[in-house]
């Protein structure tokens, strides 16, 4: 039976201003999926982590996502997946769209490349549906192209690759477990045409920024004035750690996708390392658990082995 393994990476969701329309991709942490095709339509799961997602297609992200390209296939051909989380769920980092990103790419794979990449994040979005109540493509974008993405619509899709130059990641995930569907709950449905001009200056400024290499320019748009005065109550210390990360040196960063992860950008490895000492030392001082990831952007998106 032939056998695929897939790495499947985390993702930043949001880059501060643009919430659902900006992603980019992260060379740590990843999950690992065990594929292998299957002579009957049926979908096996196999949880080999200890987050008891559930199993049944119905109900998981992995099913949502192959179930929508299944009904596009209509071959007598199922999937067994063996799956190993590594992205915590509920971090922030685009859990569930690695989980849809990672079976869709590795599928297709094993099916001789029959849909485009396209394709493939139309499929995903179904997944990411099931974990947050909407089919967003700013984590699985970046998720299957890897780099930056730009979602400039979402139907009909149009995602664009974006140019940029080389970035350092600092994220920190205080130990608490933020339920997207949750933080999208909680947004105002309303804004104020003042605040939507601020946003997309940004955005337009941070797209060119990327573009540019013009580290001051994606530096000064990383600003957002809609989503994070609402969201950042969720997060311990979130103040302090933007604080203290730009005093470090940081370009800027906030939250990233819908928390409690916040993620810092760098432009260097040494300057990283600082803010990376920064963030632990408000975690360390409140007392507040942690993980803490050092990392790069991912350029490549999910890669089969
Ligand atoms: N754009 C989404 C949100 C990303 O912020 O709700 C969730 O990971």
């Amino acid at each position: 039976m032939k056998q695929i393994i897939v790495h499947a990476p985390a993702t930043v969701a949001n880059i501060v201003c643009g919430f659902d329309v900006l992603g980019l991709a992260l060379n740590e942490p990843y999950d690992k999926l065990v594929m292998r095709l299957l002579p009957e339509k049926t979908i096996r799961i196999i949880n080999k982590d200890n987050f008891m997602l559930p199993v049944e297609p119905e109900k998981n992200v992995f099913g949502g996502a192959l179930l929508a390209m299944m009904r596009e296939l209509g071959d007598n051909i199922g999937f067994e997946i063996e799956s190993t989380k590594n992205i915590m769920p509920g971090s922030g980092i685009g859990s569930s769209a690695a989980s849809a990103a990672g079976v869709v790419v590795g599928a297709n794979h094993l099916l001789n490349s029959r849909f485009s990449k396209l394709d493939l994040v139309r499929f995903a979005t179904y997944g990411e549906e099931i974990a947050s109540g909407a089919r967003h493509a700013d984590n699985i974008a970046p998720c299957i192209y890897g780099g930056v993405t730009l979602i400039r619509s979402n139907d009909p899709l149009d995602i664009i690759p974006l140019n940029f130059p080389p970035l350092f990641v600092t994220v920190i995930h205080p130990q608490i477990e933020v339920k997207t569907s949750d933080a999208r709950q909680i947004l105002k449905k309303q804004i104020l045409l003042k605040d939507a001009i601020t946003q997309w200056a940004n955005v337009a400024g941070l797209v060119t920024g990327f573009i540019k290499e013009d580290y001051d320019l994606i530096g000064r748009s990383l600003h957002d004035v809609l989503i994070e005065p609402v969201r950042s109550m969720l997060i311990p210390g979130f103040a302090e750690l933007k604080k203290n990360s730009i005093e470090a040196g940081a370009l800027g960063g906030g939250i990233s996708g819908a928390g409690p992860s916040v993620f810092m950008l760098s432009k260097d490895e040494a300057t990283a390392k600082k803010v990376e000492q920064a963030m632990r030392s408000v975690y360390e001082k409140i007392g507040v658990d942690f993980h803490i990831h050092l990392t790069t952007v991912n350029n490549q998106g999910v890669s089969i082995h």
